[in-house]
């Protein structure tokens, strides 16, 4: 079976095996034109309307966790009939962290009154029109550059081996897109460019952060920014911890956790990637 799949980030590298098992990829496609011509695990990385319509192939395996629905879209209107179409790899994954917060906020929103909620790496708003929707009452604060990873953040995913991101992934997004999205706009502060950065001087308590940042330097970062701003019962996720393409985040939280001077517990929600970290924020 050919095998075409969408995506050539590290979502993509993650994949990779268990797609190579059972077919064989041809190609990649991808958005960013800054990765064409270049190759990945030996095959090509290409336009998506060119090699969509110029290769021969059984399976479109989306392999982006973020945008999905989009893509798909865009594999359709590229005329891959849907059948063709796999999404199902990210989908549960994204499912499982969605039921996780459906069932928690009623929760949170009993047990705390005067609390903010946040998610620092927005993209275009898959995750946080959700927590804009179990918190309906509650504001919430939105860190994003709007176009995509800094190039201060990556020197450190090299030298570590982290990732293998470049500035401006993630780039395809703006505050308007976002905006749309959210059932309850009124209730957003949109924090515009570089976070932490964009976050210092607020003061306020959070009952539940996501950190979705990807890399390192954010992530440790933001984990220390939040760490005295949480409420008691305060959760904190941070997404990509048990991610194999973000070798950065579990980094993050390991050295966080080793420093913070706090109790604070970790455990894994159920989507294969997100760890909960919660516990006595305000005490030594
Ligand atoms: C994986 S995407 C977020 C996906 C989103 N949470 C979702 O579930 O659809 C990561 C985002 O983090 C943002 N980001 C990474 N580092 C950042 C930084 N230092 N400051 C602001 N935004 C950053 C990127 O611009 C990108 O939009």
């Amino acid at each position: 079976m050919d095998i075409i799949m969408f995506g050539a980030g590290a979502s993509a590298r993650i994949l990779y095996d268990e797609i190579a098992q059972t077919g064989k990829v041809v190609a990649f496609a991808d958005n960013d034109m800054g990765k064409w011509g270049k190759s990945l695990f030996g095959a090509p990385i290409c336009n998506p309307e060119k090699c969509l319509n110029e290769l021969k192939y059984d399976r479109v395996v989306i392999s982006a966790f973020c945008g999905l629905e989009d893509i798909r879209n865009q594999c359709i209107a590229l005329g891959v009939p849907p059948e063709k179409i796999v999404t199902s790899y990210f989908e549960s994954s994204k499912e499982s962290r969605k039921v996780f917060l459906k069932n928690l906020a009623p929760i949170l929103n009993e047990q705390e009154q005067e609390a903010d909620v946040a998610e620092a790496g927005v993209y275009q708003g898959g995750f946080s029109k959700w927590i804009n929707y179990y918190f309906p009452n509650r504001t919430l604060h939105l860190f994003d550059t709007f176009e995509g990873f800094d190039p201060r953040d990556l020197a450190i995913e090299r030298e570590h081996a982290f990732s293998s991101e470049e500035a401006g992934h993630f780039r395809e997004t703006s505050v308007d897109l976002v905006m749309a999205q959210m059932p309850y706009p009124e209730q957003c502060k949109i924090h515009k460019g570089y976070f932490p950065d964009t976050a210092v001087g607020l003061d306020r308590k959070f009952c539940f952060v996501n950190l979705d940042l990807d890399l390192y330097l954010p992530l440790y970062r933001g984990l220390h920014f939040f760490k005295d701003k949480m409420t008691d019962s305060g959760i904190i996720l941070v997404h990509d911890y048990f991610s194999s393409g973000y070798k950065g985040a579990q980094a993050a939280v390991e050295t966080f956790l080793s420093e913070s001077g706090k109790v604070i517990r970790k455990y894994p929600i159920g989507d294969n990637a997100s760890v909960m970290l919660t516990g006595n924020w305000g005490h030594n």
